[in-house]
């Protein structure tokens, strides 16, 4: 976990590209790490469905979000779950791992929306049985090299003072918050907010208005599990103990998720 744990401050979402496909070894790391991805719940599998022929697969892409959405890359990987309660969330923790995983390898990434249709997509990557596609993760080298890391003043992320709503955090816990902070999220809108009582972090999303669209709620429940995974990741590399549990807290315009209660 000490390796992914360093690779949230060594991330970002590449948007442009090298198309041709990866080394056979890398790409065999990649098949590797795509074996063992922790899940956020046992009865729920999030699933990673590779298509090597990237290029083929976007060319029959129509996007509805228009340039946002199109990514080309060599490769994908077809994030896919049951539409059970708590999907998104459960998809966005274990894409958490995949990323920081392919970060780590050197391997370029940008989670994309799908803007294919789902007859292309089974034409491409076998779905299981009840599963539904829920994003794309677009993966290879990068065109420039050296882009692959951030700059120390890429980040655009929102402040301590912005996301945390209750307080205050002791300072042996504030790596955990800044682990969340530099999550992605979709459109970069970090709906992620925090309550921190004592040895408990309850996490909560902002609701959206009512001009905001099903979408962009859909999106912001994925985006709050990468959080939940980036802050699982940094306590785990601490090796600090804690358990994921429901203590729900109310905060107006707030959706609460889940609660990280740490043992002391
Ligand atoms: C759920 C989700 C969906 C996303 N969809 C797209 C997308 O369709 N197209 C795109 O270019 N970037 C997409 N992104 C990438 C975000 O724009 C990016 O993570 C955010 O702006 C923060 O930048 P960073 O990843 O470089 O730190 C998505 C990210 C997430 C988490």
């Amino acid at each position: 976990m000490e390796r992914l744990y360093q690779n949230i401050s060594k991330r970002k979402s590449t948007r442009k590209f090298n198309m041709d496909a990866l080394d056979p070894s890398s790409m065999e790391r990649v098949e590797q790490a795509l074996q063992d991805i922790p899940q956020l719940f046992e009865n729920l599998s999030v699933s990673f469905i590779l298509v090597k022929d990237g290029e083929h697969f976007m060319e029959k892409g129509t996007s509805i979000l228009g340039a946002y959405t199109k990514v080309k890359s060599p490769h994908y990987l077809v994030v896919a779950c049951k539409e059970a309660s708590g999907f998104r969330q459960a998809a966005g923790y274990s894409m958490a791992h995949v990323l920081l995983t392919l970060n780590d390898l050197g391997i370029a990434t940008c989670v994309t929306y799908p803007g294919v249709d789902l007859k292309t997509i089974e034409q491409f990557a076998p779905l299981g049985e009840e599963e539904v596609p829920i994003l794309f993760i677009a993966f290879g080298n990068p065109e420039d090299p050296l882009s692959l890391y951030p700059k120390a003043d890429y980040y655009k992320r929102r402040s301590y003072k912005d996301i945390l709503i209750q307080g205050p955090v002791k300072r042996k816990y504030k790596f955990i918050l800044e682990a969340a902070r530099l999550a992605p999220s979709s459109f970069n809108t970090q709906p992620w907010r925090f309550a921190v009582d004592g040895h408990k972090i309850h996490l909560l999303r902002v609701k959206l208005g009512f001009i905001k669209s099903k979408l962009f709620s859909s999106l912001n429940k994925i985006d709050m599990g990468l959080a939940l995974g980036f802050m699982v990741i940094a306590l785990k590399s601490k090796e600090m103990k804690f358990r994921l549990m429901k203590d729900p807290v109310i905060y107006e315009g707030m959706e609460y998720m889940i609660t990280i209660e740490i043992k002391e």
